[in-house]
């Protein structure tokens, strides 16, 4: 025991355990092991394949847990499957009082559930008491509201099914409240599976919603490892798949659900810039990096572990941040005292060595706090890299450890460069008391959320999620909640079986044309016509047969061509919305007195008369509807943590692959077109393959309207080659495509490359005329991406 005078010589602390005996208890009660929790009850564990779950921070096993097969996930979903239309019936007041009770018992287990946390997870209970079982009841609370008014404020939309949702061990009760949470809310039923590391929340949650009188079958958890969850991907009778973990999963589950009609969000990794301005206050700023790197050992997706530091203030800052390394202590996590706990897993602890001996091997300079470190169980000391390069692996590659690697930068622009470098695009962290240098660094930083002087805030109102290969679609939130539903009008579209179409057939370079008609229109590409990169065309024909024209066959390298064009015309991104309203009025300006022209051009592709003319008036007032929306259709703000503005701005995604249909072949192509650059987007448009020349007819129309060169790029040839490749192509960050269902599934394969965004048409044919169907908000919604940024206010 130290004297009174050597605590005060070494400011040490003493111990500070946490009791954990009601937590030891429950195990204790469930020693013969845990089933799975499907249609309101528990399965025996007696027969199951069981596996052990451990005490990161000792070692020691906790409890045997079933190993869900696939007969198990069939279960589930046959049990969610049945709850559904009850469930989706139910009135939001109803479904709200369900999720207002889930949020008040989280509340009262608060402690069981942090204590349970800590133990399965290896975390700090500092953490799990005030962070993660907090935000996790504060997420049922929120989404009680949004289902009590989701007729107020999701007017003809629809829940989707059963959803399947697999989530991860670094925040296993939080990424619960996340997935389960919303997709409640919306009036769908869920099988989740829990990580393999730390399914033990979940377990006590199942518990919970008997409690709280939740219909059964509304919840299901089937606990398992990565087959277990790769069932739940493949089962057919799952309408939506929400993940969470490693970029490679993700890759693997948008690969198996390509063509499914599956809906998808993924929440992948990261490798998070940290940027600290010179005019920064330093002293928050290394606090920060402490919130940043060794919050949750640094398994956290979106953990700052890039820190990127203005040149003038590196040594300062690095010798500021050595000295609060040697203030943090590890150990016990139960100890109320300790900043950082167990890593979860010595899989992970071999993968976090592994990178960081990398590190050193580059030549990076490893520090690490001189913390004492417990003799068993998994542990790894907080650690930076410092002398380390944008193409280190420590500065590429996510460690999710704690582990940090900081470098330093010349100007704001340079520091912006730097934290682009990088697949990712998850967070990103800004230091400065410069509030225009500071707003400027996050609306340039690619990354899905942005803190402001501050790091790793999360509320439910907030969206939080990737841009780039971080995934996909946002959770918290409107923006949330849109993962779980569908809008009523799309849910309504049958599929119909492709027409068998002969492929379009290459006509030599200089072939003459059909019926002596000399028009070939040309492909359209940076504002200029262009002929195609092989040289060939191929015949249109109209009414009876008739040949009408010709149109340039595109290939592969025209796509590339167009692409690039499309990725220098960023000036159009940034450009005012007032500006690209005005562009695309003249564009509606412009074709307005050649409707007839328009018309006739119709008329000779087969259309009758009447028809042909409220195509054609149709595209006119779509053109101006999107104008209008191009400054209206803005971001919020949302109502997070006291004295902070949460900013939702709407992003364009860049550039963007637009695959347009056979029907209606100009307002099918305006259709698209159109809100894409509304929003600030460049296109690479491949217009309907058969009836080309309606979306060919427009280059003058273009071109007279002052669209800047690149910004609308079009290629004409065969849909599902092109389609292809604008789904392969790394610099497209979304693609649209309306087509068959073979195509649909042949883009969303070919888009794991990225990551990028889709949205398919799978063989379902729009009523291009229909306001619903044709034009809407869902257009708008689905050309950006939401970017959201926290400002803290106040002194
Ligand atoms: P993981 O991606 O394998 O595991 C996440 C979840 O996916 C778990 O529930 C797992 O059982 C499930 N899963 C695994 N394979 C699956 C499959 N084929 N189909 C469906 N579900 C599957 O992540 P892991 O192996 O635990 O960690 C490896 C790396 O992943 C970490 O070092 C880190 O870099 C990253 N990671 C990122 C997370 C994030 O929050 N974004 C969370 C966890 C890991």
């Amino acid at each position: 025991m130290p004297s009174v005078s050597e605590i005060l010589a070494t400011m040490d602390y003493g111990p500070a355990p946490e009791g954990n005996a009601p937590v030891l208890a429950w195990l204790e009660a469930n020693a013969g092991g845990f089933g799975h929790f499907i249609n309101g009850r528990f399965t025996k564990p007696a027969g199951a394949r069981l596996f052990t779950v451990s005490n990161p921070a000792t070692g020691k096993p906790l409890a045997r847990v079933s190993l869900g097969a696939a007969a198990d996930i069939d279960a589930a979903v046959k049990a969610a499957r049945k709850a559904f239309p009850a469930w989706a019936k139910l009135a939001g007041h109803d479904r709200a009082r369900c999720l207002y009770a889930l949020a008040r018992l989280i509340q009262k287990r608060e402690r069981f559930l942090a204590v349970l946390e800590t133990m399965d997870n290896g975390k700090p209970i500092r953490e799990s008491r005030d962070i993660d079982v907090p935000l996790a009841a504060r997420h049922f609370y929120h989404h009680a509201g949004w289902a009590e008014l989701i007729a107020d404020e999701f007017p003809g939309y629809r829940p989707l099914g059963v959803c399947g949702q697999i989530i991860p061990w670094n925040f296993p009760l939080l990424m619960l409240a996340w997935k389960i949470a919303p997709a409640l809310a919306a009036g769908n039923t869920v099988v989740l599976k829990p990580a393999e590391f730390t399914p033990l929340s979940a377990l006590a949650f199942a518990e919970l919603c008997r409690e709280a009188g939740l219909p059964d079958g509304v919840v299901n958890i089937v606990t398992g490892d990565g087959a277990t969850g790769a069932a739940l991907v493949q089962h057919p009778d799952v309408g939506k798949i929400a993940f969470t973990g490693s970029t490679e999963v993700g890759r693997l589950i948008r690969k198996a659900t390509a063509g499914t009609e599956k809906k998808l969000s993924l929440e992948l990794g990261g490798k998070s810039p940290f940027i600290v301005h010179e005019d920064a206050d330093l002293d928050a700023a290394v606090e920060g990096v402490v919130d940043a790197i060794w919050f949750n050992q640094g398994q956290v997706c979106c953990a700052g572990s890039r820190i990127l530091v203005q040149e003038g203030i590196a040594p300062k800052f690095l010798a500021k941040l050595k000295r609060r390394m040697e203030t943090l202590r590890v150990g016990d996590p139960l100890d109320k005292s300790v900043d950082m706990g167990a890593i979860v897993d010595p899989v992970q602890l071999t993968r976090i060595s592994e990178l960081v001996e990398t590190g050193k091997r580059e030549g990076g300079m490893l520090l690490q706090a001189s913390c004492g470190l417990p003799e068993t169980g998994n542990w790894f000391a907080p650690s930076l890299f410092t002398d380390v390069e944008p193409s280190s692996t420590v500065m590429d590659v996510e460690i999710f450890g704690p582990v940090a690697a900081l470098m330093s930068f010349r100007t704001p622009e340079e520091a912006v460069q730097i934290a682009n470098h990088t697949r990712y695009g998850l967070s990103a962290t800004v230091w400065s008391e410069n509030i225009n240098l500071a707003l400027d660094t996050a609306a340039r930083v690619k990354a899905g959320v942005v803190w402001i002087n501050s790091t790793n805030l999360f509320d439910a109102a907030a969206g939080f999620g990737g841009y780039r290969e971080s995934g996909f679609g946002r959770e918290g939130g409107r923006e949330g909640m849109y993962e779980y539903l569908v809008p009523g009008w799309e849910a309504g579209l049958r599929p119909e079986a492709a027409a068998k179409r002969a492929p379009l057939s290459a006509l030599p370079p200089d072939a003459s044309e059909p019926g002596g008609i000399d028009r070939t229109a040309k492909l359209y590409i940076g504002g200029k016509q262009a002929r195609p990169d092989g040289g060939y065309s191929y015949s249109v024909y109209g009414a009876k047969g008739k040949a009408i024209g010709q149109a340039g066959l595109g290939n592969r390298k025209d796509i590339r061509n167009a692409v690039e064009a499309a990725a220098k015309a960023s000036a159009w991104s940034a450009a005012t919305a007032h500006n690209r309203a005005q562009v695309i009025y003249y564009i509606a300006e412009n074709l307005a007195p050649r409707a007839a022209e328009f018309a006739a051009r119709l008329v000779a592709m087969g259309q009758g008369k009447a028809e042909a003319k409220a195509e054609v008036d149709a595209a006119i007032a779509r053109i101006f509807w999107y104008a209008a929306q191009a400054d209206k259709y803005d971001g919020r703000v949302h109502a997070t943590k006291s004295r902070h503005v949460t900013l939702a701005m709407n992003e364009p995604w860049g550039v963007m692959g637009l695959v347009c249909p056979d029907e209606m072949p100009l307002l099918g192509f305006v259709s698209l077109v159109m809100p894409a650059i509304a929003m600030g987007n460049r296109v690479v448009a491949v217009p309907s393959p058969r009836q080309p020349l309606a979306a060919t007819d427009l280059y003058q129309v273009f071109d007279t309207s002052d669209v800047p060169g690149g910004v609308i790029n079009i290629v004409t040839g065969e849909r599902d080659e092109l389609a292809k490749t604008l789904a392969d192509h790394d610099d497209v960050a979304c693609v649209w495509y309306c087509g068959s269902r073979q195509g649909a599934a042949a883009v969303e394969a070919a888009s794991a490359g990225n990551l990028k965004a889709t949205w398919v048409s799978h063989g379902r044919r729009r009523d291009w005329l229909s306001r619903d169907q044709g034009q809407g908000h869902d257009y708008l919604r689905r050309a950006v991406q939401v970017k959201n940024i926290w400002i803290p206010y106040g002194e």
